[in-house]
């Protein structure tokens, strides 16, 4: 597997841009629909090692299990600034990091939990990444993902596939990914999917590792 190095790097550029816009781009949905979700997906999640892919600014922050060790890893600095600032003014200790969730830099089975929020939208090759997750992630562990994809109904998905491209220049997310098919081929185990909007849109999908394969036939 080969990471697209060019298209990695105009992700990160993108996310460096938009960094000082991101919260206030989205406050109208972070307030009506995104907090709701986010509370949802943390309400039981299990430590102590923890790790959040594509951080961002740190709006699960507030959400973060008390007492858990939390890891969080961004492909943007200036994403990462932020998440920094907003972990300083919740007196959080969370190890930030600027890495590639499609490299990670961690043994594998490191965490208890692995959570990604609306990230496998902008992450160039979803597939590598979502691997990357299911490595990092211990056999009994789980991996929780908040995501946004292309729409059940064929007619809305094409015209989320036209509307794309200007959906990417602008906020660097595709519109019209489909992550639940791109989990499945990154080979995780998905133990649910719920139905979080109409059209299927937003959904939050609980998923666990590959199930490991013995060396050697017996
Ligand atoms: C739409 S934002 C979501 C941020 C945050 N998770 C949230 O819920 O608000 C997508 C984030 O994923 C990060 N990202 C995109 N590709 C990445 C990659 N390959 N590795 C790590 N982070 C990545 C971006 O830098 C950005 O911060």
């Amino acid at each position: 597997m080969s990471i697209d190095v060019g298209l990695t790097a105009k992700t990160r550029q993108r996310y460096d841009r938009i960094a000082g816009v991101y919260d206030a781009s989205e406050a109208m949905m972070e307030r009506f629909l995104y907090a709701r979700w986010r509370r949802r997906l943390w309400s039981d999640v299990k430590g102590p090692q923890i790790l959040e892919v594509g951080v961002g600014t740190g709006k699960n922050m507030p959400y973060y299990p008390a007492g858990a060790h939390v890891t969080a890893i961004d492909l943007s600095e200036g994403m990462l600034s932020r998440a920094r600032k907003r972990a300083n003014s919740l007196s959080l200790d969370v190890d930030l990091r600027q890495m590639d969730a499609q490299a990670l830099a961690f043994p594998s089975a490191s965490f208890d939990t692995v959570v990604a929020t609306f990230v496998f939208c902008s992450v160039p090759d979803p597939i590598a990444g979502l691997r990357e997750l299911g490595r990092v992630c211990k056999p009994e562990g789980e991996i929780r993902l908040l995501e946004h994809m292309r729409a059940r109904n064929e007619l809305v998905g094409r015209v989320m596939d036209i509307v794309n491209p200007i959906a990417v220049s602008i906020q660097g997310a595709n519109i019209n990914r489909q992550t639940v098919d791109n989990i499945q081929l990154a080979g995780l185990q998905i133990v649910r999917v719920v139905d979080l909007s109409v059209q299927g849109i937003f959904k939050l999908i609980v998923a666990k590792p590959p199930i490991q394969q013995s060396a050697a036939p017996r």
